[in-house]
């Protein structure tokens, strides 16, 4: 049975909020997996009252979920919404939210406090819940649920650490990455771990390199000033692909409880090779998208969208190359790529094989013979396919690719939404999702030295076509001349 409690959103009428966590709080509500006085109160500097806040995020609702909105649930989810502005410096503001919870008629004793805030707004907003004592579990218990980035580099994570824990212990702190919750990476550790066949090939002796790749056809939307201060490394890189890597990486944990699981997350980002500030462009690649076409429709360049300073270096591609020095992976290259306004929205990992260690096909008419892969797609796919080579039926000796999908694939359409699965877990307490302040730290570690050599970069950045997959000269990650990206589910590697 889950408690109820109350959730209370800072920046509820923003970007997160608008399109993720109200459509998941509603779709929960909706399929009736909330406890009975279960409410939402949305914080905002904007001088709305309940009845405003209600009709806004109908709207809200309508344009995310379009036909998938329930009239009926509508109805009933809404009542549960109360908005009360505020502000987080103003010292008047966090007693009336302490009074709004512990008056309003019905609120459970329990609260989520979910910071949908810019990231330098965190500790702002943990000393204002503690300044009103809303931090201390008495008569109920207090989470507080954290978006990344966690700082904007090891330091500022340490920083922001330490600023969180004067007030909240680290059972009270729930570091979200939302990639945790979306299915198919849940998959990567059940195809890992219940599958015994896969294991031994499951390491150098067999894998050539790995390519996690997440591109995006949209471009930065109404983010900004977010996204400027920000970038792809940060953005994506140090968060849900580096939690992608550490998931197809890691060991099996002792068991499955929270602690074992991110122990040995932990494990493989700490035997990740530190990158010396000399290797840094031999192991990262940056560049920033210009004017182009995405779905037959020209769109602006990075320095033409609203909100962009004309001279930006900001990278909105980014591609790193890591090695893990540890048995298992060592001399594997994981490759990690990134992209806004690239030619197709895609997150998958794609694992190459190496080459059989005989050329027994060579005096045949199988000139060149691919290697396997075994392609986890994340989204829009969701779906575990292996590539292999047989026998091309007919005279001599030809071969062809085929595929093997795993049952569960299903093309677009999420069963159950990333953040639908973690705001569940919040409320139950469930952390096994959620990162650990050592992980974050040692994700911050892993592309500080990229960021710091970016840094002092400020005059030149590549560029790529919005609509392409990036710049070309991101190729020179590969090791050898057979290493290339591969795109997207569906297409064969890049020639
Ligand atoms: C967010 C990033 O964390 O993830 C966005 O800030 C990105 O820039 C988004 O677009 C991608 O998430 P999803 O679930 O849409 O693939």
């Amino acid at each position: 049975m889950l408690d109820a409690c109350v959730f209370v959103i800072f920046g509820s009428t923003g970007h997160l909020s608008r399109t993720k966590l109200l459509p998941a709080l509603y779709r929960l509500h909706q399929s009736g997996r909330l406890p009975d006085n279960f409410a939402v109160v949305g914080l905002g500097r904007r001088p709305w009252d309940h009845d405003h806040w209600r009709a806004e995020v109908s709207q809200w609702l309508r344009a995310r979920l379009g036909d998938d909105l329930d009239r009926r649930a509508l109805e009933t989810f809404l009542p549960r919404l109360q908005f009360l502005p505020s502000d987080l410096n103003d010292p008047a503001s966090a007693p009336r939210l302490r009074e709004l919870l512990e008056t309003a008629p019905d609120l459970p004793p329990n609260y989520v406090f979910y910071l949908s805030l810019p990231p330098s707004e965190y500790k702002l907003a943990a000393a204002y819940l503690a300044s009103a004592g809303l931090n201390l579990e008495t008569g109920g218990w207090r989470r507080l649920v954290v978006e990344k980035p966690f700082g904007y580099d090891l330091e500022g994570a340490r920083a922001l650490d330490h600023a969180l824990h004067r007030d909240f212990a680290e059972h009270q702190i729930f570091r979200i990455d939302h990639y945790l919750g979306k299915e198919t990476v849940q998959n990567i550790f059940v195809f890992r771990f219940a599958n015994l066949m896969l294991e031994p090939l499951w390491n150098r002796n067999f894998i050539d390199h790995v390519q996690i790749t997440h591109s995006e056809s949209a471009g930065i939307e109404d983010r900004a000033q977010f996204y400027d201060g920000t970038g792809a490394l940060r953005d994506m890189i140090q968060s849900h692909l580096l939690q992608m890597l550490a998931l197809a990486a890691m060991e099996p944990p002792a068991s499955l409880d929270a602690e074992s699981i991110r122990d040995e997350k932990v494990k493989v980002l700490k035997s990740i090779r530190p990158i010396p500030k000399s290797a840094v462009h031999a192991h990262a690649f940056r560049a920033q998208y210009t004017r182009g076409t995405v779905a037959g429709r020209v769109v602006p360049g990075y320095l033409e969208e609203l909100g962009i300073p004309k001279h930006s270096t900001t990278e909105t591609y980014a591609a790193v190359k890591l090695l893990i020095d540890n048995w298992r992976w060592r001399n594997v290259p994981f490759f990690l790529r990134t992209g806004k306004r690239m030619a197709q929205d895609s997150s998958l990992i794609a694992i190459r094989f190496k080459h059989p260690p005989q050329q027994l096909f060579r005096e045949t008419q199988i000139e060149q013979l691919p290697p396997n892969w075994l392609l986890l797609g994340i989204q829009p796919t969701q779906c575990i396919r292996a590539e292999l080579q047989v026998r091309e039926p007919g005279i001599g000796m030809r071969a062809r690719t085929t595929q093997l999908d795993a049952s569960t694939c299903y093309q677009a359409g999420y069963r159950i939404d990333a953040y639908d699965a973690l705001l569940l877990d919040v409320i139950e307490a469930d952390r096994s999702q959620f990162l650990r302040s050592d992980e974050v730290q040692w994700a911050w570690r892993v592309v500080d030295p990229i960021i710091k050599e970016w840094s002092m970069e400020r005059d030149y950045i590549h560029t790529y076509p919005a609509g392409s997959w990036g710049p070309g000269e991101a190729d020179r990650l590969f090791e050898r001349e057979d290493q290339r990206w591969r795109h997207s589910f569906e297409s064969e590697p890049s020639p």
